[in-house]
């Protein structure tokens, strides 16, 4: 049951609405909100609030590391510590997609792989973006520590964190049929340490059925890659790019068809559901 959210109202990020209960806790509301190419789209997906609260829970206590969470509050809230966050979003990528495909295409970025889409990388790849109102844009380790953004034993130790954390993750995925393919993780300091914070769902990750993969082609993708495609698909990324480039308002996103909404939504509830195997 969607419970009215308690505290004082912060302000809403792209997905979760953000409440303060005292000096050292917020409690995050995880709409059903969808958003694509750093905006937020007109449409909602049922129930994609309840799979991010309730999956960013479960990594939280299984994962074994020291995270924000405290409690889940009903199906969309959650309880977390109040920290100070890092300005960098922590990615890590196991296969050549999306925008590492994009850019390596460009020549922006070297790998020792084939310019084959969704290859598998000899290694996971740190690929950290900043934390930007506008777009995330790709920096690197020594950009973070010269922009005074962590230092670099802090670089060190989140860089660690992450791959150890895709490693399990992805474990857990192969043991349930999915290949994670890359993840976004957020962390923030609190008591003079660096912890998880944020959330761990398909709105962070990229996750492939494993008997579908082939590379050389676009993946079917349990997370909000079909959102993106079809945005694609009917030209609205082009649209925003060349709007941002000119530094022009963002064009009005369209609507989704209810198709792919339907099909999102199950698709979330899919990975929640076999992830935690319970039912949502
Ligand atoms: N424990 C925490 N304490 C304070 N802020 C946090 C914590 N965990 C996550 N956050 C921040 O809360 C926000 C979560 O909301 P949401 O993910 O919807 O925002 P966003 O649109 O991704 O981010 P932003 O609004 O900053 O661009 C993010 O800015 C995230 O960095
Ligand atoms: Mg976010």
């Amino acid at each position: 049951m969607a419970m009215k959210p308690r505290g004082a109202f912060v302000r809403s990020g792209k997905v979760k609405d953000i409440y303060k209960i005292d000096d050292n806790h917020l409690l995050f509301y995880f709409t059903d909100r969808v958003s694509a190419f750093d905006v937020v789209l007109p449409s909602t997906i049922p129930r994609k609030g309840e799979v991010l609260n309730k999956l960013s829970a479960y990594w939280f206590e299984t994962l074994g590391v020291p995270h924000h969470m405290v409690a889940l509050e009903g199906s969309n809230g959650m309880l977390v510590k109040t920290m100070k966050m890092i300005p960098v979003e922590c990615v890590v990528r196991g296969y050549l997609y999306g925008s590492l495909f994009e850019r390596f295409s460009k020549g922006e970025v070297s790998l020792p792989v084939e310019r084959v889409l969704a290859a598998k990388l000899p290694q996971p790849y740190f690929d950290p973006t900043t934390k930007s109102e506008v777009k995330d844009e790709p920096i690197t380790e020594a950009e973070i520590v010269r922009e005074g953004r962590m230092t670099a034993a802090e670089t060190a130790e989140v860089k660690n964190s992450t791959f150890a954390i895709y490693e399990t993750m992805n474990r857990r995925a192969a043991a349930a049929g999915f290949i994670l393919a890359d993840l976004k993780l957020e962390f923030g300091r609190r008591d003079g340490r660096v912890i998880l914070g944020d959330s761990i769902g398909p709105d962070e990750f990229r996750m492939w059925p494993a008997d579908k993969y082939a590379p050389g082609k676009s993946q079917d993708s349990y997370d909000k890659q079909p959102v993106r495609d079809w945005l694609i698909s009917v030209g609205y990324r082009d649209k925003l790019e060349k709007a941002r480039k000119a530094g022009e308002p963002v064009p009005p996103p369209p609507l989704l068809p209810q198709d792919l909404i339907d099909l999102v939504s199950g698709r979330y509830i899919h990975i929640y559901e076999t992830f935690t195997g319970k039912k949502l």
